[in-house]
């Protein structure tokens, strides 16, 4: 796997070694092995049940794995009590105290540990100032909104001061507008207190946001773990090229072949002059099929009214559909039989049934194994 960080790192806040998980017969997390530095920010993403939430309730203690180790800080904590471990949780669906007021939500965790009450209640002043959720500290959560809960909730979360954070797509509940909201509050609590958090999203944009670190997961299996420009400029295999990024990554395929002595690029009929980086990492390849893969960025309209001997390299293509978005236009393109889409300017003037020649920025594509689907290059 590329872009891991080695298992044993002796400066690894978190380490999870080698964690298998098995329910019965079934095997929900396979090997799963994670080195987190302090103060990261570590977004879990994969389709639904690939099990994310069995391995944040790993972590948290809630459920013991089937094989494998678990160190916080150089201690291993495999078998140590959940509420040893100095690790909060937010949830999905989050369980507040009804019967509570928002300041007695907050300060439960603290009064479980026995912090004295003059302490409880300056914590409970501080984190309700960094939330700005002063206001509501008097209120019961019926009296608060989906999103005021939320903040308590991650409030409550917050009093403890924890070595870690596990946030379980804790914004899934709230509408839109909340979520975009509440997503800068949480990058900013996270430049605010450098605290070291394990979040789980299905947005695309959150996990490209927050995270200081991706962990991409398909069927119990990390595919890929890396920055969010690694995975997605450079996704190890198509699973995560399909997986991340919205539009997601187009995938065409194609055969690399052979033009004066140098790789070339056969896309749905045209043979494409490659650069160099390109070409070198393809010339194992040469006569084998291939699936490129390009960014809906990396593809442009070619300038009209150019000579023909100019029309080398470029593509094709008939607009089937369009979706300006305010800042862009989403042209979904039909290219030999293949779907493409291309992000194109706010104001481009085209319609559908139209042919159009499209560009494409080859320094920006990347090519996978047809049969292994693994990243070939550059
Ligand atoms: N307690 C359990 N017993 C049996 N199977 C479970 C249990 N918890 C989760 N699973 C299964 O494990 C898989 C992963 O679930 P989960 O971790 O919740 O996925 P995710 O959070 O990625 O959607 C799913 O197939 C789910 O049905
Ligand atoms: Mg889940």
């Amino acid at each position: 796997m590329r872009g891991n960080h080695p298992v044993e790192h002796p400066m690894a806040f978190l380490a999870l070694a080698n964690i298998h998980k098995r329910f019965g017969t079934a095997c929900i997390l396979q090997d799963i092995s994670i080195a987190l530095a302090q103060g990261e920010f570590l977004v879990l993403v994969g389709p639904s049940g690939c099990g994310k939430s069995t391995l944040m309730n790993i972590i948290a203690g809630l459920e013991q794995p089937s094989g494998g180790t678990l160190a916080l800080q150089g201690r291993d904590i495999t078998h140590v009590a959940p509420a040893e471990r100095d690790i909060s949780m937010v949830f999905q669906s989050y369980a507040l105290y009804p019967n509570m007021t928002v300041a007695g939500n907050i300060a439960f965790p603290l009064e479980m540990r026995k912090v004295d009450k003059p302490r409880r209640a300056a914590r409970v002043q501080e984190v309700a100032r960094l939330l700005q959720i002063e206001h509501l500290l008097g209120r019961k959560p019926r009296q608060l909104s989906g999103g005021q809960r939320q903040r308590v909730a991650i409030g409550r979360a917050l009093a403890r001061e924890p070595q870690l954070y596990l946030f379980d797509e804790p914004l899934s509940n709230l509408d839109a507008q909340l979520r975009v909201d509440m997503r800068a509050e949480i990058k900013k609590l996270h430049q605010r207190l450098g605290a070291t958090i394990i979040y789980v999203t299905h947005d695309q944009i959150e996990a490209m946001t927050l995270a200081t670190r991706i962990a991409v997961m398909q069927g119990g299996v990390l595919q890929q773990l890396g920055t969010p420009q690694e995975v997605y400029h450079r996704p190890v295999n198509t699973f995560v090229a399909g997986f991340m990024g919205s539009p997601r990554m187009n995938l065409l395929p194609a055969r690399v072949g052979m033009a004066q002595g140098s790789p070339c690029l056969d896309v749905c009929g045209h043979a494409l002059a490659l650069p160099p980086p390109l070409m070198a990492a393809l010339q194992d390849h040469a006569g084998r099929d291939v699936i490129a893969g390009i960014r809906a960025e990396a593809v442009s309209l070619a300038p009209q009214g150019v000579s023909a001997c100019a029309e080398q390299g470029r593509l094709l293509a008939e607009v089937v559909l369009l979706e300006p978005t305010g800042s862009d236009t989403l042209a979904m393109l039909e290219l030999g039989g293949h779907a493409l889409t291309a992000r194109l300017a706010p104001d481009v003037a085209l319609q559908p049934g139209q042919r159009v020649q499209l560009l494409i920025d080859w320094p920006r594509v990347v090519c996978f194994d047809a049969a292994t689907r693994a990243l070939i290059a550059p």
